[in-house]
C-alpha cells in the first residue's frame, strides 16, 4: 500500500495524473490536495470521484501546519507536486500570488515532508518528492531558422512535416534563465526542491515539460480559448505576429511520463519531457480554425476573419523546444499520439463538452476575460 498526495489534482494536468493513478493503482491511496482556485475544478474528476482509493482534500499548499498534519494522518510516502499558478499572462499582472504559491507553497510542502519523513524509523527509505516543472525555466531559444529546418529528432508526437525553428534545444543541462514572473517563480521552486536533496538528502526528482494540450485545460490558455472563441464567433487574440514557437505534447502522454518517472526515475535527477513537436502559434491557429470549421460543418475558412492581431505579451519568449532524449533512452518513454490525432481529439472533446466550458466561461470569469483583453 502506498499513500500518495497529488497536489493540484483538480487542475488540467493534475486531473489527468489523478485519473491515471486512481485507475491504474487500486492498491494505492490517492489523495488529491487542491485549494480550488479559479483553475481548480472537481468536475474534471467526475468519473473517478467515487473510487475507494481516491480522496479529495481542500487545502492551500502554503498552509504548512495543515499539510504537516496530513502527512502524519495519512502516512504519506509519495508527493507528486503539480499545484501552482500556471498562467503567464496572470503572472505579469499579479506576480505576488505566483511567488506565494509557487515558491512559498513548494517550500512549505518540502519542509513538512522533511519533518515527517525524518521522524520515521525508516526515514527517507521508499519515499519520494516529485516536483513537476516547466521548460519555461530555461528561458527562450533563438528563432534562427524562421522558415524551419529538418529537425535532428522525431517522435510519435511530431507533426507531419515537422520542423525545427532553431539549432538549439533545451537540455537537462541548460542553464536556468527564466523571463516571466511565472517562470521565475517556477525556477525558484525547482531550486528549493534540489536544495532539499543536496542539503538534507531528501529523495527528490524534478521534471521540466513543454506545453501540454488536451481535455480539461482552463480556457485562458491558447488552445481551449481559441476553440471556444471559434465556436462562438468571438475574436481570436493573436499576440504580436503569431510567430512565437511552442512545443506541444498531449496531456495524457505527460501523465504517463509522470507515472513512469515517479516509479522508475532516479533520485536527484532531472528529466525533460516533450514530443519534438514545434509549432508557430499562427500555424497552429490555422489548424484549429480548419478543424473546428470542418467539425461544425462551416465552409472552409469561415472563421479566418476572427483572427485579430493584438499587442504582444510583455517579454514574450520567442521559442521553446525541448530535448527529451534522456527520458526516452533511460526510461523508455515514448509519446503515444501524433499531434494531428491529438488536436482532432482535443477539438472534438471541447465541442462535445460545451457544458463543462459554459460552466467556466459564464459569470465571474466572463468579467475577468473582458478585463484581460480591454485595450488590446
Ligand atoms: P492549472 O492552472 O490547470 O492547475 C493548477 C491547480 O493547482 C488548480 O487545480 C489549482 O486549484 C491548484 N492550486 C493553485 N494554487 C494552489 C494552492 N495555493 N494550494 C493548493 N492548490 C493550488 O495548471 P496545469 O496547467 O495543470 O499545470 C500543473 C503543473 O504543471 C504546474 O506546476 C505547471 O507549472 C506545470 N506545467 C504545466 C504545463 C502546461 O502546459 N500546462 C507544462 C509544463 C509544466
Ligand atoms: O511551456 C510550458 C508552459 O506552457 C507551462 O509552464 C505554462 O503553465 C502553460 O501555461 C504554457 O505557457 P504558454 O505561455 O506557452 O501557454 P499559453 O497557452 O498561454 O500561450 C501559448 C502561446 O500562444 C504563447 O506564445 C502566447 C500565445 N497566445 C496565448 C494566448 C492565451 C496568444 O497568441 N493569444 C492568446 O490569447
Amino acid at each position: 500500500m502506498k499513500n500518495i498526495v497529488i497536489t493540484g489534482g483538480a487542475g488540467f494536468i493534475g486531473s489527468h495524473v489523478v485519473r491515471l493513478f486512481v485507475n491504474k493503482y487500486p492498491q494505492y491511496n490517492i489523495i488529491n490536495l487542491d485549494k480550488l482556485t479559479y483553475a481548480g475544478n472537481l468536475a474534471n474528476l467526475k468519473d473517478i470521484e467515487d473510487k475507494p482509493n481516491y480522496k479529495f482534500v481542500k487545502m492551500d499548499i502554503c498552509d504548512f501546519e495543515a499539510f504537516y498534519q496530513l502527512m502524519q494522518d495519512e502516512k504519506i510516502d509519495g508527493i507528486i507536486h503539480l499545484a501552482a499558478e500556471s498562467h503567464v499572462d496572470r503572472s505579469i499582472k499579479d506576480p505576488f500570488t505566483f511567488a506565494r504559491t509557487n515558491v512559498m507553497g513548494t517550500l512549505s510542502l518540502l519542509q513538512a515532508a522533511k519533518l515527517y519523513w525524518e521522524s520515521l524509523p525508516e526515514k527517507y527509505e521508499g519515499k519520494r518528492f516529485y516536483h513537476i516543472s516547466t521548460d519555461e525555466v530555461y528561458g527562450a531559444l533563438k528563432m534562427n531558422h524562421p522558415e524551419g529546418i529538418e529537425p535532428p529528432f522525431k517522435t510519435v508526437a511530431s507533426s507531419e512535416g515537422h520542423k525545427a525553428y532553431g539549432d538549439d534545444f533545451f537540455y537537462e543541462t541548460t542553464k536556468y534563465n527564466p523571463h516571466s514572473p511565472y517562470s521565475a517563480a517556477k525556477a525558484s521552486s525547482d531550486h528549493f526542491v534540489r536544495a532539499y536533496h543536496d542539503t538534507y538528502g531528501m529523495p527528490t526528482i524534478v521534471t521540466n515539460c513543454s506545453n501540454n494540450y488536451g481535455p480539461y485545460q482552463f480556457p485562458e490558455k491558447l488552445i481551449p480559448l481559441f476553440i471556444n472563441n471559434i465556436r462562438h464567433r468571438k475574436p481570436l487574440p493573436v499576440y504580436g505576429k503569431g510567430e512565437n514557437v511552442r512545443d506541444w505534447l498531449y496531456v495524457e502522454d505527460h501523465a504517463r511520463a509522470i507515472d513512469l518517472i515517479f516509479h522508475e526515475g532516479k533520485i536527484a535527477e532531472t528529466y525533460n519531457i516533450g514530443g519534438f513537436n514545434e509549432w508557430k502559434n499562427i500555424d497552429l491557429i490555422m489548424v484549429m480554425i480548419k478543424t473546428v470549421d470542418r467539425i461544425l460543418g462551416n465552409p472552409e475558412g469561415a472563421s479566418l476573419d476572427l483572427i485579430t492581431y493584438v499587442t504582444d505579451r510583455l517579454g514574450h519568449d520567442a521559442r521553446y523546444a525541448i530535448d527529451s532524449t534522456k527520458l526516452q533512452k533511460e526510461l523508455g518513454w515514448e509519446p503515444s499520439l501524433q499531434f494531428e490525432e491529438g488536436i482532432e481529439k482535443t477539438v472534438r472533446w471541447y465541442l462535445d463538452n460545451q457544458e463543462w466550458m459554459d460552466n467556466i466561461t459564464s459569470g465571474e470569469y466572463e468579467k475577468y476575460y473582458e478585463e484581460m483583453y480591454k485595450g488590446r
